[in-house]
């Protein structure tokens, strides 16, 4: 099963979080980090990382910059609207080539052993649909935002329609959080 969380890491003094679906092994994590992003980047050189289990609105909103109130358990950023987070080392790195319908691309598969476990004083808030819809929105968004990532005319147009979809639902069944989010990755890929 794949467990959509926030990966924060750090390099050069600046804290990063994105989006990532990972997956859990007992004690372990394992990811597909996609060339190019900063995730990417910094765990190349990196050793630590943090798994933050958050809200359905913080996925999204990590998709879209890494502004946030970080909080640091030796050194390794963790976010404060984490449910619970998850520290790990990194014991394992393979890099990889993969052909899909976005073309080729290079992974790197890391693998974290846990270190360290904190649980947030944190209440859950009622499941709204605009939750859902706003995660794959981020989904899409963040495949029609990479440089990296050669998508068809048909494909590009498909995905746009799905965007404006879930934005009219969002609007009607959203908080003003929701809908401010879905208008800022509309308004970035020039569809509003
Ligand atoms: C729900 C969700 C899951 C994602 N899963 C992955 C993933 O498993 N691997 C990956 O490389 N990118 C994944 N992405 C895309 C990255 O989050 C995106 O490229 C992001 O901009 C990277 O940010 P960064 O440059 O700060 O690392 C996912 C995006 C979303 C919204």
């Amino acid at each position: 099963m794949i467990n959509e969380v926030v990966v924060a890491t750090r390099k050069n003094n600046r804290d990063n979080k994105a989006p990532i679906g990972v997956y859990f092994k007992d004690k372990k994590v394992i990811m597909h980090l996609f060339f190019g992003s900063h995730t990417y980047e910094n765990l190349l050189t990196e050793d630590y990382f943090s798994v933050n289990i958050v809200p359905p609105i913080e996925i999204a909103k990590a998709v879209l910059d890494d502004n946030d109130e970080y909080l640091y358990y030796d050194n390794i950023p963790y976010l404060k609207n984490s449910y619970y987070t998850i520290f790990y080392k990194v014991v394992k790195r393979e890099f990889v080539e993969r052909d899909d319908k976005f073309g080729k691309n290079r992974l790197m598969i890391v693998e974290g052993e846990e270190i360290k476990r904190i649980y947030l004083d944190k209440v859950p808030k009622p499941y709204n649909r605009a939750d859902g819809l706003l995660v794959e929105m981020a989904v899409i968004y963040s495949r029609l935002a990479n440089k990296n990532i050669k998508i068809d005319e048909d494909d590009k147009k498909e995905m746009e329609k799905e965007m404006k979809k879930y934005f009219s639902i969002i609007k009607k069944v959203g908080g003003r959080e929701h809908k401010q989010l879905a208008e800022i990755m509309l308004r970035n890929l020039n569809l509003l």
